[in-house]
């Protein structure tokens, strides 16, 4: 069964690329009681399979539908398939856009924009007139699942996420807060010149490191005397 979520009763969420990020927190999205329209992957039964899985209100979609009544949009598709994503998904002006996309090249060995800009910057340059957000992509997929089991737990793991839009981040948050993460707001979008290659080195660990890939982070303050 699906359970409302706790902050808002129900968004409209578009996946746009429904592999091993979308698919997951599309799946959760639905399962914490939102409207979720999966799309772009290279079978339509695959999309279809995805929805029914949920036992939500999820369906299949064309990027066009999964984005045209979206309050939110989740980008989760490779760094060289944005422009055609983008296409597909036509007029996201005004709507909340997340991106947990990284801009890997080709073989994902290497981040192809780094320093003086972030995959998340450029994106919103592509598309300046929706509110984006980059959230999600400094996690591995495969701890998606464990994280949204463990969200009545004290001490949930942090989620860092920045943007420039204040709506666009209180939705971000929201949805983190639904997935089972605590979000903690790491400023405007240029912070992703550094959240993107964090989660390089998160993948690092979930992936050459010891325990297996279902890694998550979580920060945490010591102040002087309190420990007592
Ligand atoms: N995987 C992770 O743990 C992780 C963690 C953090 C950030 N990220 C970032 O998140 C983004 C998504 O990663 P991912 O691992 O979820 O990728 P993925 O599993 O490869 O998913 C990408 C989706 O795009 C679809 N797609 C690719 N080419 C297509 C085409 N020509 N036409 C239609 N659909 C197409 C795929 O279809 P199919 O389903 O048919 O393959 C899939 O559904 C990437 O930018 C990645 O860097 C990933």
């Amino acid at each position: 069964m699906s359970e409302a979520s706790p902050w808002e009763s129900t968004m409209r969420i578009g996946i746009l690329g429904s592999g091993l990020m979308g698919g997951k927190l599309g799946t959760i999205f639905a399962r914490a009681g939102h409207e979720v329209v999966f799309s772009y992957a290279r079978s339509e039964k695959k999309l279809k399979k995805l929805a029914q899985a949920t036992k939500g209100k999820a369906r299949a979609g064309t990027p066009g539908e999964a984005a045209q009544n979206a309050d939110a949009v989740l980008l989760a598709v490779h760094w060289l398939r944005f422009d055609d994503v983008l296409k597909q998904a036509g007029d996201l002006s005004g709507k909340v856009v997340l991106t947990c996309s990284l801009p890997m090249n080709d073989d994902n060995t290497e981040l192809v924009v780094a320093h003086t800009s972030s995959g998340a910057e450029e994106l919103a340059k592509r598309i300046p007139k929706a509110r984006v957000v980059a959230a999600f992509g400094t996690v591995p997929s495969e701890v998606l699942f464990g994280v949204y089991e463990a969200r009545r737990k004290a001490n949930r793991p942090s989620l860092v996420y920045c943007g420039d839009d204040p709506r666009g981040k209180e939705v971000a948050a929201g949805l983190i807060r639904d997935v089972g993460f605590d979000p903690v707001d790491a400023g405007p979008l240029r912070i992703a010149r550094y959240t993107e290659p964090f989660a390089l080195l998160v993948g690092q660990l979930a992936y050459e490191g010891e325990g297996g890939p279902e890694v998550a982070y979580r920060f945490e303050r010591f102040l002087e005397g309190q420990s007592k």
